[in-house]
């Protein structure tokens, strides 16, 4: 299986080779089992320095080499022939970047708006919905910030009601979690709002969620910052009316880009005060933006296809998996993350007796192993995030140093 950073073609870059060599990566996933010591090859294709493990893939991923690559080339373009590479690459958005991302997600190119990250597409969904003083909307405990702050902010200047439904970890069965929000419905509620992977990595019945919506009416906006890249995902069959995601994190896209997806069905719900053109459902800023970022976007798309979204699934779930058998056979670990089908494949929390989560980043930062912490709902908790560059040996050696911690 041959991978070519997409665009580079179409792209002309003064003095910028684009030959094969420069752009095929000869790494081929198929057939490779999810434990096959093959994944490390993997590595050389990310500029990862030796001797650092990033277990800390749920804040920002590592881009692969071709795709910083393809940022570079972008704006070393611009700045050769700023007006032409400017053109070249609005050309290459349209034409190549967005129609792929719609393909991925399973959705039409006039459906999505690029946003800088998950925060900003969250923050025009839920101040794009229209909504009248009074209405009310439904979210949980589990959101992120980026999640909960845009419906402070509709409640504080539009007298919206917010209910947070209390979401537990690890995550009860999906009748519970009907059943708290059937207990907060009532008479005015327009909308529920809520993540597909919470920032724990909490997988929620997203497909059940929107349904149970649809037949009362209700609006669903669906957090999808830690669910993209991680797993196949279709967005019309989900369901939903409104999606927010990064491409930074598991997608492997380069920092500062996501999207936001707004139904074609449900358009004429959502308002955007950069009035969009008509013949789209584009919710986003007009003006000049990161051309070379989000361009690179398909180069990333191009590599996590190329290795096959089962076999992401696959390698990430197995080395959580991995993780939790780690952290199962010591003692005074607590697994906050619940069974496959509740949790994500790649992030998993977990208490450990005795050591503050926070410290424990700090600690483990200066032995060069990034991990990071889950301080929220309560909890004292670790979170290790693995992607499919990551190794078993790296999870021995984070469990090891970190039960040394609790001594
Ligand atoms: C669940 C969730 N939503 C939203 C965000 C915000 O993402 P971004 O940094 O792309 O704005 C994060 C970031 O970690 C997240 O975990």
């Amino acid at each position: 299986m041959k991978l070519t950073a997409l665009g580079l073609a179409g792209l002309s870059i003064p003095g910028c080779s684009t030959d094969d060599a420069q752009r095929v990566i000869p790494f081929s996933a198929q057939g490779l089992e999810a434990d096959s010591p093959r994944w490390n090859d993997l590595r050389s294709h990310f500029g990862l320095l030796d001797g650092v493990s990033y277990l800390n893939n749920a804040s920002i991923g590592l881009p692969p080499r071709v795709v910083s690559q393809s940022v570079a080339d972008g704006y070393r373009a611009q700045s050769e022939d700023p007006i032409h590479a400017k053109h070249d690459l609005q050309d290459r958005i349209r034409e190549s970047t967005l129609p792929l991302l719609a393909r991925f997600f399973g959705v039409q190119p006039e459906e999505l708006t690029l946003t800088p990250n998950a925060s900003v597409a969250l923050h025009l969904q839920a101040v794009g919905l229209n909504l009248r003083a009074g209405d009310h909307v439904i979210i949980t405990t589990q959101e992120h910030p980026a999640g909960r702050k845009p419906w402070k902010y509709r409640e504080a200047r539009n007298g919206i009601e917010v209910t947070e439904v209390f979401i537990p970890s690890p995550l009860p069965s999906t009748e519970d979690i009907i059943r708290r929000f059937d207990d907060a419905i009532g008479p005015r509620t327009r909308a529920i709002s809520f993540c597909h992977v919470t920032r724990g990595g909490h997988l929620y019945p997203v497909t059940d969620l929107c349904e149970w919506a649809r037949a009362r009416g209700l609006t669903t906006l669906v957090d999808g910052a830690q669910a993209v890249g991680q797993f196949g995902i279709d967005l019309r069959d989900m369901g939903c009316d409104a999606y927010s995601a990064s491409l930074h994190k598991w997608t492997l896209g380069p920092c500062g880009t996501g999207f936001l997806f707004v139904s074609r069905d449900a358009s004429e719900r959502f308002s955007s005060s950069f009035e969009p053109d008509p013949a789209s459902t584009s919710y986003g800023a007009p003006g000049t933006a990161d051309f070379a970022i989000r361009a690179s976007v398909g180069t990333a798309i191009e590599f996590v296809e190329s290795i096959g979204m089962g076999q992401v699934e696959a390698r990430c779930r197995y080395l959580s998996d991995y993780l939790k058998s780690a952290l199962e056979s010591q003692s005074g670990v607590r697994l906050l993350s619940g069974e496959r089908d509740r949790s994500a494949p790649g992030s998993t929390i977990f208490e450990i007796d005795g050591v503050d989560a926070i410290e424990a980043v700090d600690r483990l930062a200066a032995l060069n192993i990034h991990i990071d912490e889950h301080q929220r709902d309560g909890h004292n908790a670790i979170r290790i995030s693995t992607h499919i560059y990551n190794a078993a040996n790296e999870i021995d050696n984070a469990v090891r140093s970190l039960m040394e911690l609790s001594v």
